[in-house]
């Protein structure tokens, strides 16, 4: 007899991207920022005292959470701070969900977002986006509750604000807006979550503020939503250092406007650069371009793109298997990838 519970031998596990050694590849397979963080997060980890590692962290994460309620102008019970946005949804798919209740997503979205509902051992209850990924919604759609990336990953694209509002309404549970991109987006949700009870919006510094390497995230919601979450969380579920670097580079917004912005300029050149090699380019939203090769199967290029130093994201399966994801790199990167596309192109390969 197996001492697994029989749910935890049968669960398939969330993949994440491939971390190679540093300086293998050309990485742009996991949405990390090409740019170092601000550096007042330098500052503030050499400033920080190693002594006070001696004691434990504040449980509450206080400084960050009272930083980030500032940031959105609300009241600092409505700020959870999370290890990264991922123990942020983790919590909600606790906190949410009856033994009896669904967790509902788009497919394709993240695909974190089943593997929490088969965790809790709940149903999963996916949604269909349309053929070219934007918004469907079947009419009488209900389940405990909602994550909804926004802008969507892997595909970049941003579903409407009146849309989404719309379905926030007139949703009896809880929906979570994962805004883990919106940073490089043109319009976010944050309203949503000081308007309605039922809206947790989700954020982390992973992406725009360049710290996928801290693990600091956070949610805006309703206190009685955020105070669930701070039930269940480990008591001291962020580190000392985390909490000093992740509040430096919030109170620099500067920094990350900047970043973001010339992100965007290089994910249109990227944009232009797939569609001129023929490629199906998706409106993207976010740090990473969705798209549909011209010929060879996606697979293969990312094969090959892989065996040229070039890291990329593939996901198998039947509403991603024909496209790849890139993340926006430094301009120097994007201009490696076209022009190892251009020869793959010109190769005959595809
Ligand atoms: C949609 C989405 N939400 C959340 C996350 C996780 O972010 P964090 O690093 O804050 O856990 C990711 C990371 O890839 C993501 O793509």
């Amino acid at each position: 007899m197996s001492p697994i519970r029989r749910s935890v031998v049968a669960l398939e596990a969330y993949a994440p991207g491939e971390q190679p050694p540093p300086g293998k590849f050309i990485k742009l397979n996991t949405n990390e920022n090409p740019y170092p963080p601000s550096p007042r997060v330098a500052e503030a980890l050499a400033a920080f005292d190693a002594g006070r590692l001696r004691l434990y962290p504040d449980p509450a994460s206080a400084a960050l959470r009272a930083r980030v309620a500032e940031m959105h102008g609300v009241p600092r019970e409505a700020v959870f701070a999370g290890n990264g946005s991922d123990e942020v949804l983790a919590l909600c798919s606790r906190a949410f969900v009856e033994r009896d209740g669904a967790i509902g997503y788009f497919e394709p979205s993240y695909s974190l977002y089943p593997v929490l509902a088969d965790i809790r051992e709940v149903a999963r209850r996916p949604v269909a986006l349309a053929d070219d990924f934007t918004w469907r919604m079947p009419a009488g759609y209900a389940c405990a509750l909602f994550f909804l990336a926004r802008p969507n990953a892997p595909t970049g694209i941003l579903y409407p604000h009146a849309t989404v509002r719309d379905f926030c309404r007139g949703f009896a549970g809880v929906v979570v807006i994962d805004e883990a991109y919106v940073d490089f987006a043109s319009r976010d949700c944050m309203d949503l979550a000081r308007e309605l009870d039922n809206v947790l919006v989700a954020r982390t510094v992973s992406k725009s503020y360049s710290l996928a390497g801290l693990r600091v995230g956070y949610a805006v919601g309703h206190p009685d939503l955020i105070a669930a979450l701070d039930k269940l969380k480990d008591s001291y579920n962020i580190d000392a250092l985390s909490q000093s670097a992740a509040l430096a580079a919030l109170s620099d917004h500067g920094h990350m406007r900047a970043n973001a912005a010339r992100i965007r300029a290089t994910r249109g050149r990227l944009m232009e650069g797939l569609a001129a090699l023929g490629c199906t380019v998706y409106p993207s939203e976010a740090n990473f371009v969705w798209t549909r090769p011209a010929r060879a199967p996606a697979r293969d290029l990312f094969a090959r793109l892989r065996e040229r130093g070039i890291l990329i994201r593939y996901f198998p399966g039947a509403r991603t298997g024909d496209c790849l994801r890139i993340t926006v790199g430094t301009d120097a990167e994007i201009d490696a990838l076209l022009a190892a596309l251009r020869q793959e192109e010109e190769s005959g390969h595809e």
